[in-house]
């Protein structure tokens, strides 16, 4: 396992490096990342390179045992090779094309930045081949746009549509595109959906198109950095829950996901955790934190300091989710640039008296000790959620903004079964669901015949699956099916829908089958029961007849519907009542408290951590070693404000 940090040697002056290097060592630090956005320093100019500076920068941390992550810069293309090939600027949906400057401006199809991302690719790996001390790669920085609307854009999205529907008559029937007269008679006329209101199949495709399009530049990198560092992994920083790429497909290659997590504060814990959980999912594998938030951010605002403590707690947290490493952003702020008021581990000043330093002290010397105990220790799950890119394009294709929040809607879920202490693992809807008592899939909006064979057979098997609103409803086209609702899945459900609301601010009761009123939101499945049992009844107004969830026996296991939105209760008891074999029994926590668990050889590692800012108190039913302590403890126990604790046992 490895802790360590961002490094931009090149921002600072040559006699501050050793300073640097040394102040890590002290901390703890074994793994440095370098090189990112430095194009313009390791080639100045057109085919003059210079990569000195990086070598002694790589020496000098060498000589503190640090070992280093090169980046390939392509994120950052330099002024003099746009200068002489302005078509590698991405245009805008406006048509504009945009200028030289911040990051990420180049166009992802363009032939002339296959070129030159090659060529300096090329040179680095063959520079740093037999080093080492470099142990790996990160490809670019953060996939996923800008998206560019240019004329060769455009030719190789009309090629993609090409290969993929055969003829125009396919496409205008997959696309209906005798809506608004959309139908094409020459594949030059498909223009970029540069207009809103387009057209929902369209949208989803040119989603798709954009997705192939960047794993094809990233598999171009990993392709050429395998062939040439055979030794040395490949990876990429991932976005966590960023829904612009298919990151099934853009992890195929690499040889492990890292990602980027900055939560900001305690009020999106949840969300780091399912985007943690998202991530250990694309490969079914721990994972790695390449930028971990240290302190404030700036994005459009600037956040928080972090109290003290706090780092440390979501440190902990990655690693109670699956993460092998965690490499903070950034070893220092900067003094100037778009981000000179980003904290760093060591603030502007340089000196060892940060909070975040001083903290970064006390996990390296945690991590020292508890490391090696819990490297590769798995996390196992019994239920699994589906997050699937397809579903998350469809329900953005209708206009600019999402129609539900697809997270949003997994969280009802995934809040109720992390307060039962249980792990959850995200899948895709083509996965195995065979490994697990429960499957739950909201906004499961496309069906094919296929999934929903899967589905049926995984329930009739004896699985319990349940579905959110709005499910079966679409084709993979996103055009809606003809069936009555859900489609496909009718049978599983043992029910029927033939009305739907929207309920946004309308106040709505659910009534369960004991009474117990609950609130509905955001949307109404009304549905009518065909042989599935009764859950829950609408109680306003003329959605009364109607029921709101519902499950039906279907072979050995059972499928449930929840045709709303519900209060969160609604949730906790339905996990509980699904769940309750599962969760954790020797240890009571409240609700600030998460608790995942790894496992290794055998050995079973609770993690747990307190995202209050005050101390909180859990109880431990029976002897466990705290692995920092090497103390057994049992019975009522302190965590303190940010307070973390790992238990074997
Ligand atoms: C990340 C990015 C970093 C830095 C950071 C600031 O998304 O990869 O380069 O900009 O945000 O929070
Ligand atoms: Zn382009």
């Amino acid at each position: 396992m490895y802790l360590g940090v961002d490094y931009y040697p090149e921002h600072w002056e040559r006699e501050r490096w050793d300073v640097d290097a040394r102040l890590m060592e002290d901390a703890g630090v074994e793994l440095v990342r370098l090189a990112e956005f430095a194009w313009s320093r390791l080639e100045p100019e057109d085919e003059n390179y210079d990569f000195s500076w990086l070598d002694e920068v790589i020496s000098i941390l060498g000589g503190h045992n640090i070992k280093v992550i090169l980046c390939t810069p392509t994120a950052a293309p330099p002024a003099w090779l746009i200068n002489k090939h302005p078509d590698i600027l991405p245009v805008t949906r406006n048509g504009q094309r945009m200028s030289f400057g911040a990051r990420r401006h180049y166009c992802i199809t363009n032939r002339n930045y296959y070129y030159y991302s090659e060529r300096i690719i090329r040179k680095m790996a063959e520079h740093y081949k037999d080093n080492p001390q470099v142990i790996g790669w990160q490809v670019d920085n953060e996939f996923g746009g800008p998206k560019c609307y240019c004329e060769g854009c455009r030719k190789e999205f009309q090629l993609w549509l090409k290969r993929k529907y055969g003829t125009l008559e396919n496409l205008n029937k997959s696309w209906g595109n005798a809506f608004w007269s959309h139908d094409y008679t020459a594949w030059e006329q498909i223009p970029l959906p540069v207009v809103y209101y387009h057209n929902p199949s369209f949208d989803l495709d040119f989603r798709r198109f954009f997705s192939d399009m960047t794993v094809r530049y990233s598999n171009m990198q990993i392709r050429l950095l395998k062939g040439l560092n055979s030794g040395k992994f490949v990876t990429h920083n991932f976005m966590g829950l960023f829904s612009e790429l298919d990151y099934y497909d853009l992890s195929r290659e690499y040889d492990f996901v890292s990602w980027d997590n900055y939560p900001r504060d305690s009020s999106n814990r949840y969300r780091a955790a399912l985007a943690h959980d998202v991530m250990r999912g694309l490969k079914k594998k721990n994972f790695w934190i390449m930028e971990e938030q240290c302190s404030y951010i700036t994005r459009e605002d600037i956040t928080r300091t972090f109290p003290p403590g706090e780092m440390r707690l979501w440190t902990y947290h990655c690693y109670a989710h699956g993460a092998e490493a965690v490499v903070y952003f950034r070893w220092r702020a900067c003094n100037f640039g778009i981000e000179q008021f980003h904290s760093g581990i060591l603030q502007h000043d340089g000196t060892d008296n940060s909070i975040s330093y001083r903290e970064l002290k006390q996990i390296g010397k945690e991590m020292g000790k508890i490391g090696p105990e819990i490297e590769n220790a798995k996390i196992v799950s019994p239920v699994a959620i589906i997050y699937d890119y397809e579903n998350i394009w469809v329900n953005l294709a209708y206009q600019e903004k999402p129609m539900y929040d697809y997270p949003g809607e997994i969280l009802r879920f995934y809040r109720s079964i992390k307060r039962l202490g249980i792990n959850v693992d995200m899948i895709k809807s083509s996965d195995d669901f065979s490994n697990y008592k429960v499957i739950i899939a909201p906004l499961l909006y496309v069906m094919t015949d296929e999934l929903a064979k899967n589905i049926k057979d995984y329930v009739s098997g004896g699985g319990i699956f349940i579905a959110g609103f709005r499910c079966a409803i679409k084709d993979e086209s996103s055009n809606m099916l003809k069936e009555v609702l859900p489609g496909k899945l009718r049978d599983l459900f043992g029910i029927s829908i033939y009305a739907w609301d929207n309920i946004r601010d309308m106040a709505v009761e659910i009534k369960d089958r004991d009474g117990k009123i609950y609130r509905g939101d955001t949307f109404a499945d009304l549905i009518t029961p065909e042989g599935a049992e009764v859950l829950a009844q609408y109680n306003s107004g003329w959605y009364t007849p109607y029921a709101a969830v519902t499950v039906n026996r279907y072979g050995k296991g059972k499928a449930y519907y929840t045709g709303c939105g519900l209060s969160q209760e609604f949730y906790d008891s339905l996990m509980k009542q699904l769940l309750s074999e599962y969760s954790i029994k020797d240890i009571v926590f409240p609700e600030e408290v998460e608790v995942n668990i790894r496992e290794k050889d055998g050995r079973r590692f609770v993690f747990i951590t307190n995202f209050s800012d005050k101390s909180v108190s859990i109880k431990i039913k029976r002897d466990m070693r705290d692995l920092i302590t090497d103390k057994y403890i049992n019975g009522e126990t302190e965590l303190s404000p940010f307070g973390i604790m790992i238990l074997e046992g």
